[in-house]
């Protein structure tokens, strides 16, 4: 019987199709999909703390109603893609546990710090611009939950992404101090980014298997390869450059050549040792800590409310 339900399932993927929750599936490929999906949600959660650090700093009305509403939108992504990864048969509780207790990751972007204004564009255009680059394919994810939670995220990172952009185009244009700081950010926002797609493919532990079952629908290295042929022309026409010497179109290749990324700080980074992992980690378990009452008393609403129908 169980090969049937494992042909079944091989048949599903192979066709393109979504697998829902109900399906049989193989335990390898529910855990690898609570271990990403965990993974991106607990980034999304930890996302929101670089850009706040500046919620009460932002220089005019419209760009704190502007990043107000995108560091809710990160919770939200948060959300959502912790309910999707409830449908797997794991629970939020658990899985916020293994993130503070570091037994499950968040992406290693977030552990650099937010020096000055200008960061909140280079984070919109590079960071948001790279989470584009890899969520887009994530719509097309094998995994029905996942799929369809990226549809509506993928929508509001491109919001992300242009008043990033935006952003940087105003100081690229502003004063040479304004200049200076948008070039800064980007200097210190520019390799960090390219680390967000993870591994180079042949250091991959689960892209092989991940591509596979179509979760992961494009290498690490292709989506690396396409958010920097994506950000060249970008860079151009915001009059900033990238810190990159050996950046070069190769007409050979139709994709521009880029020098080496730093992997050991990659490494490093995801060992704990970044700039800020410590504070990012802390800052979580204090506002989860500080959020039980609220956890208590929505429990006891849910429970009265329950019972108040029941009887
Ligand atoms: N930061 C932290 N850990 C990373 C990482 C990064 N940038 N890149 C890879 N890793 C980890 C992987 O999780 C894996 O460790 P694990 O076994 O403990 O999970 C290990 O390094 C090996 O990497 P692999 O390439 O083998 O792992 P994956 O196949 O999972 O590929 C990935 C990594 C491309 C990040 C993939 O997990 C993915 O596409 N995840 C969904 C997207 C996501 O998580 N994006 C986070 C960006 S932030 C964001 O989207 C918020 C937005 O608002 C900016």
């Amino acid at each position: 019987i169980a090969d049937a339900y494992e042909a079944a399932f091989d048949a599903a993927v192979s066709a393109d199709e979504r697998i829902e929750p109900r399906d049989w599936m193989p335990e390898a490929y529910r855990a690898s999909l609570v271990r990403q999906m965990a993974q991106h949600a607990h980034s999304e959660i930890i996302g929101m703390q670089p850009e706040a650090n500046w919620i009460t700093r932002a220089p005019s009305l419209r760009r704190k109603a502007i990043l107000m509403a995108k560091v809710q939108d990160e919770a939200g992504h948060g959300l959502y893609l912790y309910s999707a990864a409830e449908t797997l048969g794991t629970s939020r509780d658990e899985l916020l546990d293994k993130l503070h207790t570091g037994r499950q990751k968040y992406s290693s972007i977030f552990n650099y710090p937010t020096l000055t204004w200008a960061d909140v564009g280079a984070i919109g255009w590079l960071v948001d611009g790279a989470a584009i680059t890899n969520q887009v394919p994530l719509c097309r994810c094998s995994y029905g939950p996942y799929a369809r939670a990226m549809v509506r995220i993928c929508k509001e990172e491109s919001f992300h992404q242009r008043q990033g952009y935006e952003l940087l185009l105003t100081l690229s244009q502003g004063t040479p101090e304004q200049h200076a700081m948008a070039q800064d950010a980007v200097d210190r926002w520019w390799w960090p980014s390219l680390m967000m797609f993870g591994p180079p493919d042949d250091a991959s532990a689960h892209s092989a298997q991940s591509m596979a079952w179509k979760i992961k629908r494009h290498s690490n290295d292709e989506l690396r390869q396409r958010f920097v042929d994506i950000c060249v022309p970008q860079a151009q026409s915001l009059g900033l450059t990238l810190p990159d010497p050996d950046l070069r179109w190769n007409e050979e290749r139709g994709h521009h050549d880029f020098g080496a990324i730093d992997w050991a700080e990659f490494q490093d980074v995801l060992k704990g040792n970044g700039p800020c992992n410590e504070q990012r980690i802390s800052q979580r378990r204090q506002a989860h800590e500080e959020g039980a009452w609220v956890r208590e008393a929505a429990a006891a609403y849910a429970d009265k409310h329950q019972t108040a129908q029941h009887t």
